[in-house]
């Protein structure tokens, strides 16, 4: 039960069932109700998570107006913010947004979205992190500390399991307990567990046959039960179907609100006695609560510093860029001379973020050209568009005067053959991906392909930049194109920090947050993504991204956790202490190279070799970005706790630590990988009770019940009218046996265990590991 304040009166006390009904669904769009007599303020939400999306007006704005928002800064999307892997910025980032949502008076800002992309093709990639549920909860945990610390709420969405777009209002993510639990949980319950979000946002889709919106497993007993969420449920938009099977669930708020219509329901459940009026209470005690914290201020807002907001997105840009190859080293250019083709009308046209409910109408807009003619000191830079942006305002004809082709085209491979060096800006127009919908094909347009291959032909010094939510296929070109920038969608800032990133006054230091594969069907949801007739069947499991690619030993064209640098960095004296289950891993990293730049230390983790369950061959356990000069070393500490080294056991019901050598690697990449260390690590207590359904090897390689068994067939070894002595010694017969459940071997004539004793073995079993567990708590 939330707490109360004791100067507040109990809404649920004071307020009649009306009342309360229509205080737990939407007085508008993006406004909750508010209640005078229970002092429960209404509250204003806005989109997120990038930034705001405002309505032109003060007051409530319209969910489908996406075009209309009045102006606010257009940070990094959550594409961009993941790959700089620094939840420090992540944090300064939310903290100029929640400074303008303060501005504006709005307590909620409805983000950020955590979902694991599953898929390259999510319509939705844009506004999500990463493929590793570690990097999702390091980034978006550090978004809601920077809104919440200026006392504006956090909407942690989409919970859970909205990994696509197709049929999202419908499709049941079916999936079993252990991903559910390992990989698209678990970001959800690493920010809940720690940086405790206001409000959750249960998603449009349902989790192994059940919406979300009336998921009480997921709802109540897993995100409140296990993980002690105390903040408010809110539905995505539209996302209830059932308002009173919702709110039984543990959906507190219905959002946007509807006239009325399903307040009506819930009265009339209430009446009728098929809802118990304490669920509704309960709904709207923590409903008041989080308007009350969501609408006190934390000191006066002030005015927003827009060109400072600006200022910030562009030095957070500069950290999400990702200079995937730079070979023979053609980056950084020299500002200073020769002459540079910019080439794509994406460095005049650029994409920023991506389209949908985030959609944020910018204050400024950096154009990568312009900041690229604004940087050059002696350099020339000359401008061809090469191709029209599809839809763009400044879609020029594509035909040349005599018809025999693309003018555009030809005037840019023109400008490449006359100049020292192409910069060509490629990406994905506006309308290949956006929430509502996913792509279904990873490939940049064939007009840009074609212009790439043309430029290619004249000039070899070509730099290609990119820009797109969701990643894009290189492998066809990658090898001939010497020095390759993934620019993602950089926010309103990106241009400035693209073009100082090209001309070197910022080392890039971001590294992917996701596998770029070879083709599309290499990745490892594909097969059933994204699933058919209403089920999205999540067959690939917790080999997800990464851990799928390793699994596989599949070779892809960039890694997850690749990214370059203009210098280098040196890896030494990996070491790793244990001090009560906290695992410090700590390496030096020096700067081996020229110039001073960020390395993200990466540091993976792989289970015992001779794990029960399959592992991943390796997953991310920590991370830590150091900032070093030339020739500068330092320590590179991450703490990895005995709980990350758990996998989830669907027989046991809970996550359990194996006994075993476990390895710990740190890396440039997860392919890069620079040193690893082995620990030995003491397994959990075993919680199953052993039975005769249990395997011959299963009880042998219980601690209690293994010495207990044998001890039997010992002692029928010894008695000669026994004749199953020899069994276990013939190690084929001890293989084959093995996988027989003990029952059926106890049914065997010569068995040395007689079916009638199975139960007081069993029992032995049980009172021993209960004595042991004893000893080991020192009673
Ligand atoms: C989206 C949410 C968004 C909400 C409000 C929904 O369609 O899925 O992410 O916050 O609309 O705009």
């Amino acid at each position: 039960m939330p707490q109360q304040n004791p100067s507040h009166p109990s809404p649920a006390a004071t307020l009649s069932l009306a009342e309360k009904a229509a205080l737990t669904s939407g007085a508008g769009d993006f406004v909750t109700e508010e209640s005078v007599a229970a002092a429960v303020p209404a509250v204003l939400l806005s989109d997120g998570p990038h930034g705001l999306r405002l309505p032109k007006e003060s007051g409530d704005g319209g969910q489908l107006d996406l075009h209309s928002a009045a102006p606010a800064t257009c940070f990094p999307p959550a594409v961009a913010l993941g790959s700089s892997w620094n939840p420090e910025l992540a944090e300064q980032v939310a903290a100029a947004i929640a400074a303008e949502a303060a501005a504006h008076g709005v307590g909620v800002v409805l983000g950020p979205g955590i979902n694991i992309k599953r898929s390259p093709l999510c319509g939705r990639n844009f506004e999500y992190f990463s493929e590793d549920p570690l990097v999702s909860s390091e980034l978006g945990g550090a978004m809601v500390r920077g809104l919440q610390n200026a006392g504006v709420g956090a909407a942690l969405k989409h919970y859970a399991a909205n990994n696509q777009e197709t049929d999202r209002m419908r499709v049941s993510a079916d999936i079993d307990e252990r991903p559910l639990r390992e990989i698209y949980l678990r970001a959800f319950e690493r920010v809940v567990r720690r940086d405790r979000p206001w409000s959750v946002m249960a998603s449009y889709n349902g989790v192994n046959g059940v919406p979300v919106s009336e998921n009480a497993r997921l709802l109540t007993g897993i995100l409140r039960g296990e993980w002690g969420f105390d903040g408010v449920v809110m539905s995505d938009w539209g996302a209830v179907r059932d308002r009173v099977a919702a709110l039984r669930a543990g959906l507190d708020l219905q959002m946007p609100g509807t006239g009325g219509r399903t307040d009506r329901e819930v009265i009339a459940a209430v009446e009728s006695g098929a809802l118990d009026e304490a669920v509704l209470d309960l709904g709207v005690e923590r409903l008041a609560r989080f308007a009350r914290r969501t609408t006190d201020p934390v000191g006066s807002p002030g005015e927003i510093d827009v060109a400072g907001h600006h200022d910030i997105a562009g030095r957070a840009a500069e950290q999400c860029v990702v200079l995937l190859k730079n070979e023979p080293a053609l980056l950084p250019l020299d500002p200073a001379g020769g002459s540079v083709a910019v080439i794509g009308e994406l460095a005049r046209t650029p994409r920023f973020q991506g389209a949908g409910s985030s959609q944020v109408t910018p204050t400024r807009l950096d154009v990568p050209l312009d900041s690229l003619r604004a940087l050059a000191t002696g350099a020339e830079v000359r401008f061809a568009a090469g191709y029209a942006l599809p839809g763009a305002a400044t879609e020029p004809s594509a035909a040349a005067p005599d018809g025999s082709g693309s003018s555009l085209l030809d005037d840019a491979v023109r400008l490449a053959a006359e100049s020292e060096t192409v910069v060509l800006f490629l990406g994905l127009p506006a309308q290949d991906e956006s929430e509502g919908f996913d792509r279904d094909h990873i490939d940049l347009p064939a007009v840009q392909t074609e212009l790439l291959e043309r430029v290619l032909a004249v000039n070899s010094r070509v730099v290609v930049v990119l820009s797109n939510g969701g990643v894009v296929r290189t492998a066809p070109w990658q090898e001939r194109v010497p020095a390759l920038v993934e620019g993602w969608l950089l926010g309103q800032a990106g241009g400035g920090a693209l073009a100082r990133v090209l001309f070197g006054s910022v080392n890039p230091s971001g590294k992917l947050a996701e596998t770029i594969p070879l083709r599309l069907e290499d990745s490892p949801s594909h097969p059933s993504f994204p699933g058919e007739e209403g089920r999205s069947r999540y067959g690939e499991g917790i080999f997800v991204g990464y851990r799928g690619f390793d699994a596989r030993r599949g070779e892809v064209a960039f890694p997850f956790g690749h990214g370059l640098s203009y210098t280098t960095f040196g890896y030494d004296g990996m070491r790793v202490d244990e001090d009560e289950g906290v695992f410090r891993v700590a390496l030096t990293v020096t700067n081996t190279g020229s110039r001073a730049g960020r390395e993200v230390v990466q540091i993976y983790g792989s289970g015992p070799a001779d794990s029960r369950v399959r592992r991943p061959v390796r997953e991310l356990r920590g991370f830590v970005s150091l900032f070093l000069e030339p020739g500068e070393s330092r320590e590179a500490v991450v703490e990895v706790t005995r709980h990350d080294l758990a996998y989830f056991s669907e027989r046991e019901d809970g996550w359990k630590v194996e006994g075993g050598r476990y390895g710990f690697e740190a890396g440039a990449s997860s392919r890069d990988i620079r040193a690893r260390v082995e620990v030995t690590v003491a397994g959990d207590p075993s919680g199953i009770r052993l039975t005769g359904r249990n395997t011959l090897a299963e009880w042998l390689e219980h601690p209690v019940g293994g010495p207990l068994l044998a001890e039997r067939f010992a002692r029928a070894r010894a008695d000669a009218s026994q004749k199953g002595q020899g069994a276990l010694a013939d190690p084929v017969m001890r293989r084959f046996l093995a996988g027989v459940p003990l029952d059926v071997i106890c049914e065997f004539p010569q068995s040395p265990v007689p079916p009638e004793s199975l139960g007081e073995l069993a029992d032995a079993v049980e009172a021993r590991t209960a004595e042991v567990e004893r000893e080991g708590r020192g009673a």
